[in-house]
């Protein structure tokens, strides 16, 4: 259908108003310096987006860059004695870098010194001028560089900007003014009509409050400084930076060019901001569009703040966190998923790397990852790696596959409305759902009887059709990890099982699918930093750990694995809690010292055909070469953990008394791989 769409707006020439198009921007930065964890946040956020609209069919347009104008700019560039332009393509270079490193998937990537945009903002700027809405005046006021800024005296606080509390400067210019009062009855009217305009409503509320507390016009332009675009019919004067920025959002669809992607994306958009600059996007912006003749975007989300213990993070207080740090040290994945499940809907967060840890260790290794290797690992040892045919349902089942269905509406409601957190939230009912559901039908107890291996082929079908769901929904925060999934699935070439309509119903995943078992998908971080928290919080760095073996945090899903640093006794187990451990005899092949750490010895094992690498604490124990041919006893089925930078796929038992420890081994020539029971 062509024409109407809802709230009465025009369709663009030849464009389909049914058809599926999305248009997502991210604030351009200030490339004043390198950007922090907070800035990557909203980058992150419309990257998810972007990610999920394609995946429901949406073809989109997903826009980022760099807002290289101004004054702030151009007295750090003298500061440092370069160009203002030097200054700035070094550090687009690193915000380029960023984004990749992040994976995302920006379409396009605007400067504010390209070409196509300088011709973008001449060509409004004239075109609002010409419609009588820029005039001539002189401007007297107080004005804050590093905001870009500029304010009336009554609106100072003691004396100083009210946003950032920096002091002002005080202009006095002939300037260019913008008639934004003339408009302040048709925007308030807008909004009033169009509550999708301003999201969440919170933010809504507090525009209209400030609309409603008057307009004034808008100083446009300076002439005490160059660095900026000239005004088209009086060049001794720059454009005002924001009126300059803000109209990258149309530059980078070639308004102005007649290419057919403004017609195409414009105005199917979303622009994802910070609280602070808001106002800017639903005052300023719509009023140069209304004044131009343009239709006004659909939606300015405001997101909170990424904050610290302490308050705002700033390069100037020094107490800023650089993002690759962290995506170096805990992978991509992680960082994404911490930054989107933080931040409360429209809310502040608050960034730890305590609460990071937490969250890779519960949310990830405990909860989703631990799912998906339980899942690949049960299909490995009960049915032979493939994927079973499932036989009739029973009662847990129809709970798993209510508890999918009703998640995957409450998944698409929250990132509709750009709610990243409760989306994130939603997934993980089905998360937990899953892993009870193991917990309840004891695929270990059925695969000992025929009767009950029946019954195992439909509990294994449901487990892994579960995480095949659950790797699509993860997959627009989280876009590293599924194709491993795929792989382990072996239907890496199988794109109709990816999509996000084959999440709808239950049972697209093919039995007979002959799966690759791989490395865990996220291992537990037991990072050198946490060991040393534990330290002081138990009297001190140096104290020796209480147990070799302690800094391997048991999984929650396997609360029976012995813990040595506790020797009282523990309440009674039944047979069926011994039987979810999966000790085996190992043999060590190699052994070595791990830099950096004293108590950690590195282990290459044999495990009757598998390799694999184990961390143990006891490197004050043993020398490497006393355990060289050694038969352990492994807990093999153990989630992996990561150890100063290495993944430990199990744990040795070993029984210490005071500073005696001696591993446990076997009698006999027993094979490596043999199960102890
Ligand atoms: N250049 C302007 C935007 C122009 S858009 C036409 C600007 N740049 S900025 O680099 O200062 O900020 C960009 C965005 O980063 C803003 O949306 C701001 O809210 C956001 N953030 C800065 N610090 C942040 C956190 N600590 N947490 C979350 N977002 C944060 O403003």
């Amino acid at each position: 259908m062509k024409g109407a769409e809802p709230g009465g707006r025009r369709a663009a020439p030849g464009v389909n108003m049914s058809e599926k198009i999305f248009y997502v921007t991210t604030p351009i930065y200030y490339p004043s310096d390198k950007l922090h964890i907070g800035h990557a946040y909203t980058t992150v956020a419309a990257d998810c987006i972007a990610r999920y609209k394609r995946l429901r069919g949406y073809d989109v347009f997903f826009l980022t860059g760099s807002d290289e104008h101004g004054q702030k700019i151009e007295r750090k560039a003298r500061e440092k004695g370069t160009s203002p332009k030097e200054y700035v393509d070094r550090i687009v270079a690193t915000f380029k870098d960023l984004w990749q490193r992040l994976e995302c998937t920006n379409n396009d990537f605007i400067r504010t010194t390209e070409p196509r945009h300088e011709k973008a903002v001449q060509a409004i700027f004239q075109k609002i001028y010409d419609r009588g809405d820029i005039y001539k005046s002189t401007y007297e006021g107080w004005y804050c560089t590093p905001c870009e800024t500029f304010w009336l005296e009554r609106q100072l606080q003691e004396g100083n900007c009210p946003d950032c509390g920096r002091p002002v400067e005080l202009l006095k210019e002939e300037s260019y003014f913008f008639r934004l009062s003339k408009y302040q009855d048709r925007l308030l009217a807008y909004i009033e009509e169009h509550p999708e305009f301003i999201q969440p409503v919170s933010r809504r509320n507090e525009m209209i409050n400030f609309i409603k507390g008057g307009l004034e016009d808008l100083c446009v332009t300076r002439t005490t400084f160059s660095w900026g675009i000239p005004v088209p019919f009086d060049p001794r004067h720059v454009v005002y930076v924001w009126f300059d920025a803000l109209v990258n959002y149309l530059s980078a669809l070639g308004w102005q060019d007649g290419d057919e992607k403004f017609e195409r994306y414009w105005p199917h958009t979303v622009h994802l901001v910070g609280k602070d600059i808001v106002r800017f996007h639903t005052v300023i912006w719509p009023i140069i569009l209304m004044a131009a003749g343009i239709e006004l975007p659909r939606t300015v989300f405001g997101h909170g703040w990424m904050l610290l213990e302490g308050g705002k993070m700033s390069k100037s207080k020094g107490n800023v966190v650089d993002p690759l740090v962290l995506i170096d040290r805990y992978g991509v994945d992680a960082v994404r998923y911490y930054l989107l499940r933080e931040l409360p809907y429209g809310g502040d967060g608050y960034y730890s790397e305590d609460s990071l840890i937490n969250k890779i260790n519960t949310d990830l290794a405990n909860d989703l990852g631990n799912l998906i290797s339980r899942t690949f690992g049960m299909l490995d040892k009960y049915w032979g790696g493939i994927v079973p045919e499932p036989g009739p349902a029973l009662a847990p089942d129809g709970e798993l596959i209510e508890t999918a269905w009703e998640a995957k509406s409450e998944v698409e409601r929250q990132f509709e409305r750009f709610d990243f957190a409760g989306a994130l939230a939603a997934v993980w009912q089905l998360v937990h759902r899953a892993n009870r559901y193991v917990d309840e039908t004891t695929p270990w107890v059925l695969a000992r009887s025929e009767e009950g291996r029946k019954r195992l082929a439909t509990v294994l079908y449901n487990l892994s059709e579960a995480v095949r769901i659950l790797t699509i929904w993860c997959s627009p925060a989280m876009p590293v990890f599924p194709p491993k999934v795929w792989e382990q699935f072996g239907i890496t070439d199988r794109p109709e099982l990816h999509t996000w309509d084959s999440t709808e119903g239950w049972g697209k995943l093919p039995p007979g699918l002959r799966i690759k078992r791989g490395a865990a998908i996220f291992p537990r971080i037991q990072e050198e930093r946490a060991g040393e928290r534990v330290a002081v919080e138990t009297g001190g760095k140096d104290e020796a750990p209480k147990s070799p073996l302690q800094e391997v945090k048991a999984s929650p899903h396997a609360e029976s694995v012995p813990c040595l640093e506790k020797q009282g006794a523990r309440p009674e187990i039944t047979i069926d809690d011994f039987a979810r451990l999966d000790l085996r005899v190992a043999e060590v092949l190699v052994a070595e010292r791990i830099k950096g750490a004293d108590r950690l010895l590195k282990l290459e094992v044999d495990l009757g055909g598998e390799r694999r690498t184990v961390v143990a604490g006891i490197a004050q124990y043993y020398t490497p070469e006393e355990l060289v041919g050694k038969k352990v006893v492994l807990v093999a089925n153990l989630a992996p953990a990561k150890l100063r930078g290495v993944t430990s796929h199990g744990m040795i038992l070993a029984a210490k008394v005071e500073d005696r420890l001696g591993v446990l081994t076997v009698e006999r020539d027993i094979p490596a791989g043999t199960p102890v029971r």
